[in-house]
């Protein structure tokens, strides 16, 4: 690994043992694992190859080809206990309350099994007008409705006794999610 990150700074042994004072020779072994960094060129070592400390230790790194995530590949986690929603560009641990949450995917009723859970979504000037008759009882509500295009998106929070709607302001093509607390993410392409 610290040869791999060494070449993609373009670094050679001998610049990469310039940076952290040491020799060339040291290097050499750290890469071909007849040696380890002592513990006070760890820190050094890490801001050189531009990675974390913990990624260091990991012996692996996040690769960062991913740094332009598709907000389109939105993750929802929500927490049963509580009802905490939280958002992700990518799939991560997250706890709530004690618990790991999994990450939400989008249910597949069909119409017929669940027409309570369609999202129906009229253009209204320049809004989405999203609306669904699903009931919206303490017990079994839609929490929450997003709009999510490619490089945002939206998160609107709907309470019980409240009607199962929101507006959003249109940025074009998106998608349009409905969390229901009991059965699930759905979904609409917009
Ligand atoms: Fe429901």
């Amino acid at each position: 690994m610290l040869k791999e990150l060494r070449e993609r700074k373009k670094l050679t042994q001998k610049e990469l043992a310039e940076k952290l004072l040491i020799s060339d020779k040291t290097i050499s072994k750290w890469e071909t694992g007849k040696g380890l960094p002592d513990i006070t060129l760890v820190t050094p070592l890490a801001e050189a190859l531009s990675i974390s400390v913990a990624e260091l230790f990991a012996g692996e790194y996040a690769i960062n080809d991913n740094c332009s995530a598709n907000v389109k590949k939105l993750k929802f986690y929500v927490c049963p206990i509580c009802g905490n929603i939280i958002t992700s560009f990518g799939e991560g641990d997250f706890n709530c309350c004690g618990v790991k949450l999994p990450v939400l995917t989008v249910e597949e009723d069909s119409p017929e099994e669940s027409p309570e859970h369609i999202i129906n979504v009229e253009k209204i000037e320049h809004d989405f007008f999203v609306h669904m008759e699903h009931p919206m009882t303490k017990q079994h509500y839609i929490s929450f409705m997003a709009y999510v295009t490619s490089d945002r998106y939206t998160l609107v929070k709907l309470y019980p006794e409240q009607n199962a709607e929101c507006r959003f302001m249109s940025r074009g093509h998106g998608i349009i999610y409905a969390y229901c607390n009991r059965h699930g993410l759905f979904k609409l392409n917009v």
